[in-house]
């Protein structure tokens, strides 16, 4: 268990109220999190959760947050997620836990995206901690790979041998680029490659990081453009 993770995630669910419709995130911070959303359920609280995952599905039943499909809402009004990056503009890489399509539509509806992490996923420049995750179609997935790596990456299928498959079906390739200078170009470069389902590169989503420190837990908002 991540104290400072914990500690973020429950931060991020004060800004939750009844008659939300919440986004639910993947990963275990969005653990932790999803866990406090079922203590507010059982405290009176009118809640509806949207899952980002099959795992968050079945973690929200087990919690008992009641949940709603993504075609049946209007807007999230929150949603609170994980990152694997997080830059000081609230840029994000997201995706190792293999959830990042759904996530990232998730968060496209989402009036506030709260982010939570612990300070280990704090960067300067994205790309030098983490690989970027991108989702590919199965058919013909190595010359996908091969357009990817033609910018700048060496990418490499999750799971090798028996590769790891998305919730929607697809593979996922981790992508190693020494530092994404221009994120927003990449995003859209790579969204252009047939094949290419979605990216682990999530720019002007988030609204608000929670981040866990050793000495407590810091809120930083999105600076506006
Ligand atoms: C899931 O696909 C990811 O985007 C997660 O949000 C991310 O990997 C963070 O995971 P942890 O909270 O487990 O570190």
């Amino acid at each position: 268990m991540s104290e400072k993770k914990r500690a973020a995630a429950l931060r991020a669910v004060e800004w939750v109220r009844s008659g939300m419709t919440l986004g639910l995130g993947t990963g275990s911070t969005a653990y932790y999190a999803i866990e406090a959303i079922g203590r507010l359920v059982r405290e009176g609280y009118d809640l509806l959760g949207v899952p980002t995952s099959k795992s968050t599905e079945k973690l929200a039943e087990k919690f008992g947050v009641p949940l709603v499909s993504l075609d049946d809402v209007n807007v999230i009004d929150v949603t609170i997620d994980g990152a694997d990056e997080v830059d000081p503009k609230l840029r994000l890489i997201k995706g190792m836990g293999g959830a990042l399509l759904r996530e990232k539509i998730v968060a496209s509806m989402s009036k506030q995206e709260i982010i939570a992490v612990d300070d280990s996923k704090l960067v300067e420049i994205l790309g030098t901690k983490s690989p970027l995750p991108v989702e590919v179609v199965p058919f013909g997935h190595r010359k996908t790979k091969e357009s990817i790596e033609r910018l700048g990456c060496v990418a490499r299928l999750r799971g090798d041998s028996v590769p790891f498959i998305t919730d929607g079906g697809n593979y996922v390739y981790d992508c190693r680029f020494a530092r994404i200078e221009t994120p927003e170009d990449l995003e859209s470069r790579l969204n252009l490659i047939p094949g290419v389902v979605e990216n682990g590169l999530f720019i002007g989503l988030a609204t608000r990081a929670v981040i866990g420190t050793e000495e407590g837990v810091v809120v930083i908002e999105r600076p506006q453009a």
